[in-house]
């Protein structure tokens, strides 16, 4: 039965993980609805189209290929696909990674935290970055920092509903950041996404009206 969303493109997708249920839960049509809301924004504004997306726990990449996707229906192009994972969950999730973000983002360049160090390029720019891997406080709370110095225009913060002690450390991040807008989106796991370059009041609630599936559910009250 197809869902009519981004959700039919990942169950293509050719590494698949703990079988076909996890991409159908509700995590990633609001991220594909936000990376084409930030692309359709960016295109009108600026009219600049190449984007750059990061994770922090990609484990088999449903999140990064739901925002490329996401990028791509905007019209955008996916230039670098960055992450970050240890592989504590699944071991070689890495490999099945890159494959899946290669089916989506085929010239993507593909780099990882092991490439870009040695590289000198930490921390490179990105321009959309998700943090959903350590859900420690204090790993959580030092992949909000590193994601700030990429620069991105949205950071996106998964579990901040069903992990309290990553709602606690994007509550501390926030209040030690009081220049970073947030809203709290409704999902099953609750995701926060942030906005660390504001540019003014409302700016992302006008962006996440352009997202039909996301309901904001009040920001940093929610978390705390
Ligand atoms: C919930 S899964 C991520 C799901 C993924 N975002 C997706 O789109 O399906 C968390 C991932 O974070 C990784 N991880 C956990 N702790 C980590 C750490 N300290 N550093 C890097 N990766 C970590 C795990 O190996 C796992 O793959």
């Amino acid at each position: 039965m197809p869902y009519g969303d981004v959700r039919d493109r990942l169950l293509e997708l050719p590494c698949q993980h703990g079988g076909t249920g996890y991409v159908t839960l509700d995590l990633f049509p609001p991220r594909f609805e936000i990376a084409r809301a930030l692309a359709r924004r960016r295109a009108r504004e600026t009219g600049e189209s190449v984007w750059r997306v990061f994770e922090f726990g990609a484990l088999y990449g449903a999140c990064l290929c739901s925002l490329c996707l996401g990028i791509h229906a905007a019209g955008g192009v996916v230039e670098t696909v960055g992450w970050h994972d240890n592989e504590t969950h699944t071991p070689g999730s890495n490999e099945a990674c890159g494959e899946n973000v290669r089916a989506v983002a085929p010239d993507a360049e593909i780099v990882t935290l092991r490439d870009l160090r040695p590289a000198g390029r930490v921390w490179a720019d990105f321009d959309v970055v998700a943090v959903d891997g350590d859900h420690t406080y204090w790993g959580c709370y030092r992949d909000l920092r590193d994601a700030l110095l990429m620069s991105p225009v949205a950071i996106l913060v998964d579990d901040t509903v069903a992990i309290a002690d990553v709602a606690r450390a994007v509550a501390d991040f926030l209040a030690d950041h009081p220049e970073i807008e947030a809203t709290h989106v409704r999902t099953v796991n609750g995701l926060c996404v942030l906005d660390p370059q504001p540019h003014g009041p409302d700016r992302l609630r006008y962006l996440l009206e352009d997202c039909p599936s996301v309901e904001i559910v009040d920001p940093v009250g929610a978390l705390a």
